[in-house]
């Protein structure tokens, strides 16, 4: 797959990021001597076991063994594919991709992608600039009480158009029409009649974390069912993974304390209106695991704030569930749920902003809310009652990866229960613990491991070896994979360990130079040179010896040639002198 952008396009990406910079601005790194370290956001950990190196711009974790290059963490951080992480480093360094020639398909995706990024950035200005033209438009967001800073703040519009004036304000060329059709962007009715499907509709645009417009929610003004319509997914606007607001709030603070996640729009709006500058929406359907992972890389606690009828208790429990297994001893969640009929956005009008400052810190920690919500209905006088709370309660606390949390919950659970003794509660349980200890990579090394190791983790040594010839047509195991490496890094003197690892990307010894590259070689620093210099001699050596081996079996059973005896001859004086 990568074949479709240049490797030299990708080398020079990767030769222009700073991989401490990346990861660093998404979770907080420490230095520690050469390295940068900190809590690895792969698995529970407890002890920073996440290095990255700047040298080799490189990450490794001594934990769970995860490593890799800029472009392996924002795959598996970003949750992004391949084109996507090469995607988005080169947006980081304003970059277009140059893709070859003969690809088309992704060529165009990508491309298709620029294009409607434009348009719907079109669009929302037109919209934008609408609202304030539009009368009715305006006394319904007067009357919602939003004011004009939010207004320009959300980049809030409306839209009033028929199609032929919408087309001639944003010069849409007929064979446009088509693709604004399939991307749904607009729509043709019973008549054939191209329309906007957000007419009559006060537009809030969904911004992605650049700030590009992504996609549109839209409210009728009158009453008109249904109420909200959003646009449909396209190429840009995955609904899953969009959350509306975060643009916003990152505007003015990369890293919030909080994320206060609340139902609608217009409550994100009234409340940031009311100086509480971290507020988000799921975009009013329930949330995904995908929203509640992008939530807890923005900030460490996440508050929920739901609406007091059925729909938002039982909202609420749904999202408690989602977020269990991403909840640990940094990320926590807690629950604001309002009095009935009321949403964000009413009670604060009713209440005053100073009594919503209360509620959010008077917001239910995660264990209350879910004891809160776990006891309804059981009788715990009743034994089946208590059977039947463990067989709903266990399985949700097990899902949670922290230690500390799940035995905490475990305690309260057993508690309620009326079971103070560990051995008993287990028994009344039958759980058995599962033992998830991350497999550590323990093999013995060879010393062709280690000295291709010690190559990888540093290219530069490659400058060392003086004689590549020495060792062509050599029977060691691991030679010709030396070579290899050694020949790409004597073409690239600048490689460092991430752009070596990319190099090698689909290739397939790939897995064995990731092995190698988070290999535990034990050496400290100042000894690597020297190390390296020792083996290639050893290796070397055994080489000889090999050979040696292979003349004398051939003398014994063939005869050897002038050539071959000259050659024996100085393999003894060469393993001698060694
Ligand atoms: P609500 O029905 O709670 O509306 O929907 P609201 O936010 O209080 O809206 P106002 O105050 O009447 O204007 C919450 C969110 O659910 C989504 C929207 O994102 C809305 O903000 N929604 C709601 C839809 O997508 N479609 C609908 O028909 C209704
Ligand atoms: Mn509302």
């Amino acid at each position: 797959m990568s074949g479709k952008i240049p490797k030299y396009f990708i080398n020079d990406l990767l030769y222009r990021t700073n991989i401490v910079d990346l990861i660093n601005t998404r979770i907080k790194l420490k230095k520690k001597g050469r390295n940068y370290q900190t809590n690895c956001p792969f698995h529970h950990d407890k002890t920073p076991s996440f290095t990255v190196s700047f040298e080799k711009q490189f990450y490794y974790c001594f934990g769970c063994n995860i490593h890799g290059n800029a472009i392996d963490f924002l795959i598996n951080y970003e949750n992004l594919t391949f084109i996507e992480s090469i995607e988005e480093l080169a947006l980081i360094h304003g970059l277009l991709i140059p893709f070859e020639k003969n690809i088309i398909s992704e060529k165009n995706d990508y491309f298709k992608k620029q294009k409607l990024y434009l348009l719907t950035d079109q669009i929302s200005k037109l919209y934008q600039k609408n609202v304030i033209l539009t009368n009715s438009a305006c006394e319904y967001l007067i009357q919602r009480g939003i004011s004009k800073n939010m207004m320009k703040y959300f980049y809030i519009g409306f839209s009033s158009f028929t199609w032929d004036l919408f087309s001639k304000k944003l010069n849409i060329k007929k064979e446009f029409e088509k693709e604004l059709l399939d991307y749904k962007i607009i729509s043709i009715n019973k008549n054939n009649q191209i329309y906007d499907s957000f007419q009559g509709r006060i537009i809030f645009p969904i911004h992605d974390k650049y700030g590009r417009t992504v996609g549109f929610g839209g409210r009728t003004i009158k009453n008109i069912s249904p109420k909200y319509i959003n646009s449909t997914e396209t190429n840009i606007f995955y609904k899953s993974e969009q959350i509306y607001g975060l643009y916003q709030v990152k505007k003015k603070n990369s890293k919030p304390k909080y994320l206060l996640v609340v139902e609608g729009y217009i409550d994100v709006i009234i409340l940031t209106q009311n100086k509480i500058d971290y507020v988000v929406s799921s975009l009013g359907t329930s949330i995904t695991k995908e929203q509640v992972k992008i939530l807890f890389r923005n900030t460490d606690t996440v508050i929920y704030c739901y609406d007091g009828d059925n729909a938002g208790k039982n909202a609420a429990w749904r999202t408690l569930k989602i977020t269990l297994p991403y909840i640990s001893d940094k990320k926590t969640v807690k629950f604001i749920i309002l009095p009935e009929n009321e949403d964000p956005d009413t009670i604060i009008k009713k209440e005053g902003a100073e009594n919503f400052q209360i509620r959010i810190q008077n917001a239910l920690t995660m264990s209350k809310f879910f004891f809160k919500n776990i006891l309804k209905g059981i009788d715990l006088s009743s034994n089946d009652d208590k059977f039947y709370l463990s067989v709903r309660a266990l399985p949700l606390i097990n899902c949670i990866s922290s230690d500390t949390i799940r035995i905490y919950l475990r305690q309260i659970l057993a508690r309620i229960i009326g079971i103070l003794d560990d051995y008993q509660f287990e028994k009344f349980l039958h759980q058995k613990k599962n033992n998830n200890k991350v497999l550590q990579y323990k093999s013995k090394q060879t010393q062709m491991q280690t000295l291709i190791a010690l190559l990888v983790q540093n290219p530069n040594l490659s400058n060392l070896v003086t004689s590549i010839n020495k060792f062509k047509h050599s029977k060691i195991k691991g030679i010709p994979i030396f070579l290899e490496i050694l020949k790409t890094c004597l073409e690239n003197p600048k490689f460092n360990t991430g752009q070596l690892l990319e190099f090698y990307r689909d290739s397939k010894i790939i897995n064995i130079l990731k092995t190698l590259s988070t290999l535990d070689h034990m050496i400290v620093e100042d000894k690597i040179q020297p190390m390296f210099l020792d083996l290639l001699k050893s290796i070397y050596k055994k080489n000889l010896e090999k050979r040696q081996e292979y003349l004398l079996a051939k003398e014994r059973t063939n005869g050897l040639t002038i050539h071959e005896k000259k050659e024996i001859w100085s393999i003894n004086k060469k393993i001698k002198n060694s």
